[in-house]
């Protein structure tokens, strides 16, 4: 059969046809023999290729945060194409660039006014660093380029992200990475926080590092400190109560900017519309992604200062003020995705909603306390993670194998190692909750 109809219709593709994707971030060779392909989503559900409607635990990758098929959303992004399918926003652009720019200015903390568009976060990243030394240079500072970052961040894939990132797997093989970069310590000590609700009360000190780290460089080096405030994908770690804030105050008394990196904690996630929201704390420079279309077009941005941007509004006004962009930046398709998602949020209330339920999460997270195999819980918003004992000898079976049955079992989850990530949609209802944890207290039952 050839490989266009084989991709149209419900039969299980060859081997042959999946020969040609790489999957990324995945075994190819093992999936290929075991795939799992979707062909439907609605609401909280995939629909398998086998016909199995299986709950998204992890709101697809963190990011369909109003739940799949949002009508509004669909409607949105058809009537938008058959209208201008595309413009560059090199040198022109559209109208609703303009309104979502706006309106987003409008959920972010206060004096957070500008964004810039990219098409993912790794992208939202690597322009969030690029502006931070923009910024110094304007300023007359061009000493200014060293990063800081922390221990087990996940800031992408590009150059930048990656050399900001704290995941060693991530960054071995791909030879040097920008070299003005340091790290913070991760602020995960179970001895001291194992099983806190939220965030930990536990290593607001572990801030005061970064005076240690300025004392080696120089602030003088120093153009940002980029920190996911929520650590996502390298295990859900809330910050230690007083902890950003501390940050904070470090980065300004040195003249550095601060960066949240909020592709997962965006657009809802910790019960309001940004992180730096929930907590309280300002950054300089937040970067996001994934929530801002509910994935349904890539897109990302970055949501700067007037601060940071006037600074950049330099020289004649005839010249390009920051030579970067990227050919699909404010893409018409993703810009009308994330207007309709951003009224899907507010009709909907479903930062409040989340917030709202995010007791009850936590409840049922922690209720898995007792079940086999667990030495740490952690949650906050609707995120949480589920750490599980590594087996002898086999470090990360454990936890493949609990997401597996989990899957068999009609149920989505990511297992990173032998921690079990949980990032579900908004829409999350109570019963929904009771019984993924009930799957995954199954699965734990269940595996050796
Ligand atoms: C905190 C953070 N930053 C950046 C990224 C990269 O985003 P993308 O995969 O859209 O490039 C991710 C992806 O999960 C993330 O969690």
């Amino acid at each position: 059969m050839p490989v266009s109809q084989a991709a149209s219709s419900n039969t299980p593709l060859t081997r042959e046809a999946m020969e040609a994707f790489w999957l990324p971030m995945t075994p190819n060779r093992q999936f290929k023999s075991k795939p799992r392909l979707f062909v439907g989503a609605e609401g909280m559900h995939y629909v398998a290729q086998d016909g199995q409607r299986i709950l998204d635990g992890m709101a697809g990758l963190w990011c369909v945060n109003a739940g799949h098929g949002q009508r509004r959303i669909v409607d949105a992004i058809q009537t938008q194409a058959a209208k201008l399918d595309f413009v560059s926003s090199f040198q022109m652009s559209h109208p609703a660039a303009f309104e979502l720019a706006g309106r987003i200015a409008q959920i972010a903390p206060s004096g957070l006014d500008h964004v810039f568009f990219t098409n993912s976060g790794s992208e939202s990243v690597d322009t969030a660093l690029k502006i931070a030394r923009g910024y110094h240079r304007a300023r007359g500072e061009a000493s200014r380029i060293r990063f800081i970052s922390r221990a087990k961040a996940y800031h992408g894939m590009g150059w930048g992200g990656l050399s900001v990132s704290g995941i060693v797997r991530h960054r071995r093989d791909f030879g040097p990475l920008l070299p003005e970069v340091d790290h913070l310590s991760h602020t995960h000590n179970p001895e001291q926080m194992a099983f806190s609700r939220g965030q930990p009360s536990w290593g607001a000190h572990l801030a005061d590092e970064l005076e240690k780290l300025l004392a080696i460089h120089d602030p003088s080096t120093v153009a940002a400190v980029i920190v996911e405030p929520v650590t996502g994908s390298g295990g859900v770690f809330p910050p230690p109560v007083g902890y950003l804030e501390r940050l904070r105050e470090i980065c300004d008394r040195n003249g550095i900017l601060l960066i949240f990196d909020e592709v997962i904690t965006g657009f809802g996630r910790v019960g309001a519309a940004f992180a730096a929201n929930a907590f309280g704390v300002t950054p300089d420079l937040i970067t996001c992604a994934k929530g801002m279309t509910n994935a349904a077009v890539p897109m990302g941005g970055v949501i700067v200062s007037g601060k940071v941007y006037d600074a950049l509004m330099a020289g004649p006004e005839n010249t390009i003020e920051l030579f970067h962009g990227y050919t699909y930046s404010a893409h018409p398709l993703a810009c009308a995705a994330a207007l309709a998602a951003l009224d899907v949020y507010q009709d909907l209330a479903l930062f409040e909603q989340a917030r709202r339920i995010a007791p009850l999460w936590e409840a049922a997270a922690h209720a898995l306390k007792d079940a086999p195999h667990i030495i740490d819980i952690r949650n906050i918003g609707l995120l949480a993670a589920i750490d599980l004992r590594p087996r002898d000898g086999a470090p990360g079976a454990r936890g493949a194998e609990c997401a597996s049955r989990c899957y068999d079992d009609g149920f989505l989850i990511r297992a990173s190692g032998d921690t079990l990530l949980l990032s579900p949609p908004l829409i999350i209802e109570e019963e929904q909750i009771a019984a993924l944890f009930a799957a995954i207290r199954r699965a734990l039952a269940a595996v050796g």
